[in-house]
């Protein structure tokens, strides 16, 4: 009775692909859906005559369990999940393990995790990237919870995942939260990484103006250097498509209101509660809704006006490499800022998150997989307890080469009236934290001015602090 290695509730897009990515590595596998048509769907169509018991009842798929248990839930988000544990708790036992592999909020995740405790069944919240191909044919998971409960699912769990250099895009990311956060941060910076390449767009447009077939060019030399990454290589693909209706390329047609599901806004939301700069995700989730005010947009465009068109008179060659190395520096810049939020995040909940392991595991399967992540992997493994990435002899060399190709593509963006908050958050990142001296002084002389909220002197122990009599 008891046959299955792991089960899986909820056979919606990615819960029904990576049951079908378990069983090809050889797991038998219980699927349970709370619309039993979806099950019986999936028993006539893509799970037919495969390793998989088609349980029609929660009882059912609870029963076909191997012990302990391996129980996975991939619904919505929120309520759903509480809904689901709580269906499975009468059914479960001590030593059992639940697993949440949707994009839940870590807190939840705490939350669950604590209270499963108690019950004596270990709680896994595993963050799962890579869309609908990843979930089949090797993702990257991040999974989050107890050692003991982590000693259940590592056999399964490294054998679905992706591979990069022999090595499964899979790690214990820590207890509770860890793996749901280190998702939610991935997610981020998966918002950072396509604004960038979408405000690389935007400048060589508004100067340049290239065709399709000239953008899908330009992304497929892009793809072929420091910039060779999943995001890049789907760009230079979507330019080359063209719609069957009227034979234009289809990213002309597509109305210009981007959408998003709320992971970006917790990453933003989170790294401001803990003090972190996080300007380029956080410029992203602000693009993604000044994008969806389109028709306020559009009322403004008729008001409101940017300066004079003016023919390009340069290098078009030089704008394009110009673009990417902002495209690269500023990528860099943004991983940077996720980096210090993870730390942040990991000496706030005690998590001791290893980077060496989250660039690893992000190197392939999932949605921000890029070249340069090994280098990102090497600069924490020389040194785990780097401060700041951009600090990284390798990096530090990078962003000092390319800065000045950084600002050209910025001017050339404030020349010609385009919006570019990634692009320049990041530049202003960098000029910011390279910079020994900041007009803060200014700052605090007013902050003393009008609540007298003293300062420290340049000239005095730090730590002393002076209040002015500004009024006398
Ligand atoms: C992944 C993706 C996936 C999804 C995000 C972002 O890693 O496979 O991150 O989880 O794309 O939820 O979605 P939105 O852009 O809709 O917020």
């Amino acid at each position: 009775m008891s046959t299955c290695d792991i089960g899986l509730i909820g056979l919606a897009v990615m819960g029904e692909n990576l049951v079908l990515n378990m069983e090809s590595r050889g797991f038998r596998v219980a699927v349970y859906n709370r619309t039993t048509s979806v099950v019986e769907a999936f028993e006539k169509g893509r799970g037919n005559g495969k390793n998989f018991v088609f349980a029609k009842s929660l009882a059912d798929f609870v029963g076909a369990l191997k012990r302990p248990r391996r129980a996975q839930i991939m619904v919505k988000a929120g309520a759903p999940v509480d809904a689901v544990i709580e269906q499975l708790i009468p059914l479960m036992e001590p030593g059992d393990v639940i697993i949440d592999g949707g994009n839940s909020l870590w807190t939840d995740t705490q939350r669950r995790e604590k209270a499963l405790k108690e019950k004596g069944i270990h709680f896994f919240g595993v963050g799962v990237s890579g869309g609908e191909e990843g979930a089949l044919k090797g993702p990257s998971i991040m999974p989050g919870g107890s050692k003991e409960g982590w000693e259940s699912l590592a056999p399964i769990y490294t054998k679905i995942a992706a591979v990069v250099d022999g090595s499964p895009c899979c790690r214990h990311m820590g207890p509770d939260g860890a793996g749901h956060y280190v998702k939610m941060a991935h997610n981020g910076i998966e918002y950072g990484d396509m604004q960038l390449i979408c405000e690389a767009y935007a400048i060589l447009k508004a100067a340049i103006n290239p065709t399709a077939e000239e953008f899908a060019q330009i992304f497929t030399d892009w793809n072929k250097g420091e910039l060779d990454s999943f995001l890049i290589e789907i760009t230079s693909k979507i330019f080359t498509r063209k719609d069957p209706e009227t034979g234009k390329p289809i990213v002309d047609l597509i109305l210009d209101k981007a959408g998003q599901k709320g992971t970006g806004k917790w990453t933003v939301g989170h790294a401001v509660e803990m003090g972190v700069p996080l300007s380029v995700i956080g410029s992203a989730v602000e693009a993604r809704i000044l994008s969806s005010i389109k028709e306020q947009r559009v009322f403004a465009s008729s008001i409101l006006k940017g300066p004079a068109a003016k023919p390009f008179t340069g290098d078009r060659a030089k704008l394009i490499e110009a673009v990417r190395d902002a495209l690269y520096a500023s990528k860099i810049t943004s991983y940077a800022q996720g980096m210090v939020q993870l730390g942040a995040a990991s000496e706030l909940y005690n998590w001791n998150l290893n980077f060496e392991d989250i660039a690893s595991i992000w190197r392939g399967g999932c949605i921000i997989r890029a070249r340069f992540l090994n280098r990102i992997t090497e600069a924490y493994k020389k040194d785990p307890t780097l401060k700041n990435l951009m600090l990284d002899p390798f990096f530090a060399e990078v962003l000092n080469r390319t800065q000045s190709n950084w600002r050209i593509a910025v001017t050339s963006a404030v020349e010609n009236g385009v919006a570019v908050p990634g692009f320049s958050s990041a530049l202003a990142y960098f000029d910011s934290y390279r910079s020994a001296n900041l007009p803060a002084n200014l700052l605090q002389a007013q902050r003393d001015f009008f609540g007298a909220h003293t300062y420290e002197r340049t000239d005095k122990p730090a730590g002393e602090k002076f209040h002015y009599d500004w009024l006398s």
